[in-house]
């Protein structure tokens, strides 16, 4: 089966602010990045997906453009980004960037000269309504802040915004809107990027009449409700978020838009990709007329992984992407949901991260790594609210004391344990002060992790064939030289366990089965029975090749011992090859 590159690709997602410092401010930049690339070839990552490195006030840490077609001066020029690019490409790491097209910053000029006056030539780009009854529009909630409707004194009307006010949503029914955002894909396409990961993407439209919610829940409700002295059920409190956003998202409109996105990309030759950073299947049309790939939330919500919930995850989601033709995408994590890791009991962290790791990086499915991730990074509490930099922490914050009536403890013990800002801290280059990010008399723009020190650094990790690090770049490589890791079909086997995940990657040259014993006890696998079910080895005789093991498995002729949280990767010789 031939691939797109980026069905093969293993992605690497790059926080531009945390990465690598490289004019030594205490702030990421493309320097830093650029420096850092030969770090990224050993590991083997394929594809970078970048987070928004655009110029932009950072109240939403860049998710908040001023200028669609420039870079943050903190972290660099245009010429730097450019001199990143090349470098990247000379190294065959293709470069996919983030595209924020929902709302800009309230200091974008589009929206500086919309709010000038109600006559300006761009007052429709932006969502402009009348207040009623002397309020907003109608009871919405913004997803950060309070109500989604913002009053400006100047012009006497409300905007509309879905995420902080200070990120006005666009109205993209307008085509001039839709013509400028163009250009700008077209400007970062022409430059040679090689996609977009396309933030927020279900929020594009709302409701044009404007109906309110009739969930009986706003945002601060909403928020409260998972912390009431009786908590909803998790599916409860999902329902119940989906009601009150119910005409805030997925609006008609959405597939015309992506469709002609995917035109606009297709303008240009070689492949480019559109991933959306959502996990419906509708977002990829008829399989070829809109997005390459969304994301398997519903599997990154299953972590801590249990092999019944991962095998359930694969057959409703293999079999919904078969219907389209569309290929899978899993992750573990990213700038929003923070390092993974911290899911775990410390006692078990590590052999956790392996499991998740080998899970992510050999089931069917383009994965995406989380920077930090490969170190075991994990999240860092800060102590102290002038360290927080996520607004939207300080919503929490508020709510807490208005609302819930807590302690200005208790509220900063929320905000805190909340903030996203916990899994965004920079990343631990070496054992030296600052982890190495920044000189050590530099405040760096978040607090370090401590733990730096306990190995958790790449530099440690290099040298340490058992480290995270070098796990990590084993598993790229076997990806690589069995290649049906990325092209095979999967089939899960032994599929009553509760312990073992066990599963098939074949392609027409090669079977790999592998292995994961998510149990703290050791356990016996039978192999041999659990491959017959799928084909298994013709000659009855034959053993397969151990191609990986994380503790030196006993391989019997037809089981396996496995060590508690072990990884076994078997190469079965099916006399076809
Ligand atoms: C999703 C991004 O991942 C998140 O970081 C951001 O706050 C919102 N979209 C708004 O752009
Ligand atoms: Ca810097």
């Amino acid at each position: 089966m031939t691939l797109k590159w980026w069905q093969k690709a293993v992605f690497y997602q790059i926080y531009p602010r945390s990465f690598a410092d490289g004019n030594g401010d205490g702030i990421g930049d493309f320097p830093g990045i650029t420096s850092k690339l030969d770090y990224l070839q050993e590991l083997g990552v394929d594809a970078i997906w970048l987070s928004p490195h655009f110029p932009s006030p950072q109240y939403d840490c860049g998710y908040d453009v001023t200028d669609y077609c420039g870079v943050a001066p903190e972290y660099g020029t245009l010429q730097d980004f450019e001199v990143f690019l090349q470098a990247a490409h000379a190294r065959s790491i293709r470069v996919i960037l983030d595209l924020v097209l929902n709302h800009t910053s309230h200091l974008h000029p589009w929206f500086l000269e919309s709010r000038a006056s109600r006559h300006n030539s761009k007052r429709d780009w932006y969502i402009w309504r009348d207040g009623k009854n002397g309020g907003p529009p109608n009871n919405w909630s913004s997803l950060f802040d309070g109500s989604a409707w913002e009053f400006d004194a100047q012009t006497g009307q409300y905007y509309y915004h879905h995420f902080l006010k200070e990120q006005p949503d666009l109205n993209w029914r307008n085509p001039e809107v839709k013509a400028a955002m163009w250009e700008a894909v077209r400007f970062w396409l022409r430059l040679g990027v090689d996609g977009f990961r396309l933030d927020a993407i279900a929020s594009t439209f709302e409701r044009q009449d404007l109906p309110d919610s009739t969930s009986g829940y706003d945002l601060a409700q909403l928020r409260a409700l998972d912390r009431a002295e009786k908590p909803l059920s998790r599916a409860k409190i999902r329902k119940l978020w989906a009601k009150t956003f119910e005409h805030q998202f997925s609006q008609p409109g959405l597939h015309e838009l992506m469709k002609e996105l995917r035109l606009v990309m297709d303008e240009f030759p070689g492949d480019r990709m559109l991933v959306g950073e959502d996990e419906k299947i509708a977002f990829h049309g008829n399989g070829n007329d809109e997005l390459d790939l969304v994301f398997n939330f519903p599997l990154m919500r299953k972590i801590p992984f249990r092999p019944a919930a991962v095998r359930r995850n694969q057959a409703e989601r293999l079999s919904d992407l078969a219907k389209v033709n569309a290929w899978p995408c899993n992750t573990l994590g990213n700038h929003d949901t923070g390092h993974y890791i911290s899911h775990f009991r410390p006692e078990e962290a590590q052999a956790q991260a392996r499991l998740h790791t080998a899970a992510l990086l050999t089931l069917r499915g383009t994965p995406f790594l989380y920077n930090g991730d490969e170190i075991g990074m994990d999240h860092l509490i800060l102590e102290r609210i002038e360290d927080i930099r996520d607004v939207t922490a300080n919503w929490l914050y508020t709510t807490d004391c208005s609302l819930l009536q807590l302690s200005h403890e208790a509220a900063l013990a929320h905000a805190v344990s909340a903030t996203r800002d916990k899994g965004r801290t920079p990343m631990h280059w070496h054992n030296a002060p600052q982890g190495g990010f920044c000189p050590a008399d530099i405040r760096p723009w978040l607090p370090v992790n401590p733990n730096y020190s306990q190995g958790v650094n790449t530099a440690d990790q290099a040298n340490d064939p058992k480290s995270l690090l070098n796990f990590h770049r084993r598993l790229i490589q076997l990806r690589r030289a069995y290649p049906c890791l990325a092209d095979g079909e999967q089939a899960m086997l032994h599929e009553h366990s509760r312990h073992i995940l066990a599963f098939l990657r074949w392609n027409a040259g090669q079977r790999v089965l592998v292995t994961l014993n998510f149990s703290p006890q050791p356990r016996r696998f039978h192999w041999r029975a659990a491959a017959a079910a799928q084909g298994g080895l013709q000659d009855a005789d034959a053993l397969p090749e151990l191609i990986f093991s994380l503790s030196d498995t006993g391989l019997k002729q037809n089981t396996l011992l496995l060590a508690p949280y072990d990884i076994v990767l078997l190469m079965l010789t099916d006399g076809k090859k």
